[in-house]
């Protein structure tokens, strides 16, 4: 059969910084989908959107053709709301963790997509994967069921789920293109719609350890994604915030779950907590449940670590196994007396990465029990010789380059200078 167009003159008119049609874009997304558009041709068009933008009916098509491009979930067997939260990734981002049984104890349902990491940003799988017996992949039944007896549940997305983004998304990754905010917030939003989700809250990071560390492409990001939901009928709101320093005291798979573990508990680091508590704030209501219980008091009652243990279990993991622990670790000492005033968060994400809690490739496996906990943040005075990061891994040949990326991530000042921070939430953008 003959195609309907020609790859060239749709690459050539995004050269030329014209609109492309939604008939160009939906045959250019099933033609790629399908093989009959070539990589090259492809990257070619991914470039001249990255240096020409898409207007928003461009954005929103685009979007629509990647969900057509797979299956659409839906969750109305469920009796209640279903909201979901999406980051945009940062160093100790463990919030998926403790938020989602914490929503559900509240009263909505979570149906969680996740992925894995990949660059110095963790991902939600792979801190998962290191609770003993704890499965990713579940057929769309058992994310059905575990939604059912739960209230949540976080795994992989399926094959079937939005087909086309996974073969752009990996072209984007060798040709610098995934930079550009239309194809981002397309890639984002067409595997969130597709999931069937009601309602979205998305956290947009911003600062030196995010993917959009302007503080303004931070926010135009978060309004496009916002327009997207919306415009596909999910109520949608995101946060933007601060990734300017690691989030709590933990960056790696396994220290990151037991600090997840303490929130839930009812202790953990303030900034988590709070983060928690405002996220699961705001997907209640974005849901539309009233509900008596505060998010609040139900990390502190118990009731968030019930629906923890029974979605761990339910995913054929131990809730009460010990963790992985790496097989060495290294201590990390201020160098003088001071108030602590920085934190680089990129840096400490890289060292956490290259000792072997992230992947440089996908599908290199990673380690459990490698990562950094952080002993003093940014305000803490300090004295000379106290250990701020301990490093965990199983390789000690990487701690030199661990040691590397980290040098210069800690500023310490004994004069009063101060270190301008990003406030927790940075803006809140809804539709
Ligand atoms: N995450 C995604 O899913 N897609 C992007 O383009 C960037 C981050």
């Amino acid at each position: 059969m003959a195609e309907l167009f020609a790859a060239v003159e749709i690459i050539a008119a995004k050269r030329d910084k014209h609109e492309i049609s939604d008939p160009q874009i939906d045959w250019i997304i099933d033609a790629y989908t399908r093989g009959v558009v070539a990589d090259e041709q492809m990257s070619a068009l991914l470039m001249a959107i990255l240096l020409n933008g898409m207007n928003s009916r461009e954005i929103s098509r685009w979007t629509d053709a990647m969900i057509n491009s797979g299956e659409r979930m839906e969750w109305s067997a469920l009796d209640r709301p279903t909201v979901d939260k999406h980051s945009t990734g940062g160093v100790g981002d463990k919030i998926t963790l403790p938020l989602a049984p914490l929503v559900a104890a509240c009263g909505a349902a979570v149906p969680q997509l996740s992925g894995r990491g990949l660059g110095h940003t963790g991902g939600t799988l792979d801190k998962l994967e290191s609770i003993p017996g704890w499965r990713a992949s579940l057929s769309n039944e058992e994310m059905l069921s575990v939604l059912q007896t739960c209230g949540a549940v976080i795994c992989a997305a399926g094959t079937g789920l939005a087909p086309a983004d996974k073969k752009l998304y990996a072209l984007r990754d060798v040709t610098a293109t995934v930079e550009a905010i239309p194809l981002i917030a397309s890639s984002i939003m067409s595997k969130k719609i597709a999931e069937g989700t009601g309602a979205l809250v998305l956290d947009v990071k911003t600062g030196v350890g995010a993917f959009m560390s302007d503080p303004d492409r931070a926010r135009e990001l978060a309004r496009t994604m916002v327009e997207l939901g919306t415009r596909a009928g999910v109520k949608t709101l995101a946060l933007v915030t601060a990734m300017d320093i690691p989030l709590g005291l933990t960056a790696g798979n396994a220290l990151e779950v037991r600090e997840s573990v303490e929130v839930l508990a009812g202790g953990g680091p303030s900034d988590v907590v709070e983060l928690t508590v405002l996220l699961a704030r705001e997907m209640l209501q974005a849901a539309g449940v009233k509900s008596d219980l505060d998010p609040a008091d139900a990390l502190k009652n118990g009731t968030a670590m019930d629906h923890w243990r029974r979605m761990i279990s339910a995913q054929g993991g131990d809730p009460d196994a010990a963790l992985p622990v790496a097989k060495e670790s290294m201590e990390i000492v201020a160098d003088s007396d001071g108030e602590l005033i920085d934190m680089n968060a990129m840096k400490v994400g890289i060292a956490a990465w290259r000792l072997g809690a992230g992947r440089s490739r996908q599908g290199e496996k990673v380690q459990a029990g490698a990562g950094i906990e952080i002993h003093a943040k940014p305000g803490a005075l300090v004295r000379e010789g106290q250990v701020i990061f301990t490093l965990h891994t199983d390789e000690p040949d990487r701690f030199a380059r661990a040691q590397e990326a980290l040098e210069g991530a800690l500023r310490i000042s004994n004069t009063g200078q101060k270190v301008a921070r990003l406030p927790l939430i940075v803006d809140r953008i809804e539709g």
